[in-house]
Formats: C-alpha cells, structure tokens, sequence
C-alpha cells in the first residue's frame, strides 16, 4: 500500500474531543509498504516488521496493523477461532508524515477480510479504517481526494495528470499529537471550519503541475519547522535547486518537491542528495491507487 503526501492540509481549532477539524487534499504516491498475514492459532495475533526504519514500529498493541486485525476479528469475527500473523516489509519512513502506519493499518483490514473469506463491503471495511485512524479512509481509497472532519471523511478529487514528487527523509521522525500541540501553541486563531485552497483544486483539474506547486500548503509546517529547525534548509534547497514547489508532508518531517517531470526528479534526487540536507532521497508519482491485495 502507497505512502501520502497533504497537498493542502488546512487545520482548524481543536474540537472537544482534541482532534482537530481538518480540510486537506491527499495524494497517494508510489513508496510503498507490503503486508502480508497468514493464518495464526485461535486467538493469536502477532506482528513482524523489517525494512525502512523497522526498529522503531513497536510490535505490541501499538502497532496500527496489528489493531486492525483484532478489531477486524472482534467486529466481524465468528468468534474466537481467528488469528494472524502479519509480516510488514516497510519503504515508508516511521514517524515522516507521510502516513506510513495509517497504510500498514489499511492493509491489514483489507489482508484479513482475505485471509478470514469474510465478505465485507467497502462501507464496512471504511467504517472500521476511520476508528483505527484519521488518515486511515484515504490509505484505502487512493488517488487523489479531499479530506474532512478530522481527516477520515475522504472523497475522491477529480484531477488530470501525473504528479512527479522528490521526497527527502529526516533524520529524526516526529510525532503527529507533539505536532498538533506545538501549532495550537503557534496559532491562536485557527478558524472552527477549514476550507480547500480553490486555486490548488483548479490547478489539480487543468493538471497543471506549474499551477500545483505554487498552490500547496500546510499549516502544520510551521509547528514542524519549529520542533525541527533544519528542515527549512531541505525545503530552501529544493526550491532554489528548481522544485516547482515544496512542503512539509503531513506532521513531517519528510519534504515533498513537485517537478516537471522525470528527468527533473533525477536531478533534484542527485543534487539534494549531494547537498546533504536530508538523511535520504526518493522518487514517486502520484496519484496512485489505494492498498491493493496481491495474492
Ligand atoms: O487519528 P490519528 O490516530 O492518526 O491521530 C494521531 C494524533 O494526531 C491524535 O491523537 C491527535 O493528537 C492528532 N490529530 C489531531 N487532529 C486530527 C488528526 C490527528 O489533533 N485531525
């Protein structure tokens, strides 16, 4: 399943229950994480991971993917007899805003309703991807689509064209509730109900990447740039390197760089690299569909 870069993520203050409403395009782009189940004992539910920052995913109850087989199992379960053992090979970096474990947590519904020949609808399956997390609906969907409410309600966005995206990698993850709070600390007028940027949906219909560039925005970025202050060198680079645009993806700290096209994404991958601003470089296209079952 693909990683996802916000093209616009518009906050709003916070709502009594902490989250924040949310206005925000996603676009799945092609880095992606593989996980695969198999059959378990009754009751047994256990989880590997290797690859792209494996250390760092925590392989007990707070791993998204091992949550969406259990309450896949308590929710649609026959009873007791089920279990899995999932194996997640990652390319997505943890913590990098690019909703790596929202995408391990989509595949594992959708590998287990596999698995366990349950016959769910995809309302059934996206009902239980908005409990387990808000960016979770889109990891199943894919594409490009607009996201509201607290990031769960996703609808897909009509938009022409591929998109060329170089990403740069952190050295350090963050996390997205240290995020939220740095930027309610930031912002004190944070409007009650976000909107999409019209000028970046235009550009997204006319498939103008040009457009694109100069429309994207996030207003977690400056939280982001606060908690890690070098990051606003890796964006300037690109942007000075030619990048038709760039952002921080999501709570961060990955950098996404629009450009023209696949030669450009070469050169920026080469330069960027070479200027040493970033612990890593990748390049994706996006949109791409959502998680996929491979058999
Ligand atoms: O929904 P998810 O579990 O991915 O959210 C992780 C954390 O990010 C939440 O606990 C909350 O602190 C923050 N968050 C938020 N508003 C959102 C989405 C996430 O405050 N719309």
């Amino acid at each position: 399943m693909p990683a996802k870069i916000n093209l616009a993520l518009k906050v709003g203050a916070p709502r009594v229950d902490g989250f924040h409403p949310l206005a925000t395009i996603y676009q799945a782009v092609s880095l992606y994480d593989e996980v695969s189940a198999e059959w378990a004992g009754p009751g047994e539910f256990e989880v590997s991971v290797t690859g792209e920052g494996a250390g760092l995913v925590p392989l007990d109850e707070r791993n998204l993917a091992l949550r969406a087989a259990r309450l896949l199992a308590e929710t649609h379960g026959p009873n007791d007899s089920l279990g899995v053992s999932l194996s997640i090979k990652k390319a997505i970096p943890v913590a990098g805003g690019l909703a790596g474990g929202s995408s391990n947590g989509a595949a594992a519904l959708l590998a287990c309703s596999v698995l366990w020949d349950m016959d769910l609808s995809g309302e059934a399956l996206r009902k239980l991807a908005a409990v387990l997390g808000s960016d979770v609906p889109f990891a199943l969907l894919g594409g490009t689509a607009v996201g509201s409410g607290r990031g769960e309600e996703v609808v897909p966005a009509l938009t022409t064209g591929s998109y060329h995206w170089v990403l740069a990698f952190g050295w350090h993850g963050l996390s997205t509730p240290a995020v939220y709070s740095r930027f309610d600390e930031l912002c004190q007028r944070a409007p009650d109900v976000p909107a999409v940027p019209e000028d970046l949906m235009n550009a997204l219909r006319r498939g103008d990447p040009a457009g694109v560039g100069r429309a994207l925005t996030n207003d977690l970025q400056s939280a982001a740039l606060d908690l890690q202050p070098q990051l606003r060198q890796t964006l300037q680079a690109g942007l000075e390197l030619g990048a038709l645009g760039a952002l921080v993806s999501g709570s961060g700290p990955t950098c996404a760089f629009l450009v023209s096209g696949e030669p450009a994404a070469v050169d920026l991958s080469v330069s960027l690299s070479a200027e040493g601003v970033c612990r890593a470089v990748r390049r994706t296209v996006g949109p791409v569909a959502g998680a996929r079952v491979l058999i």
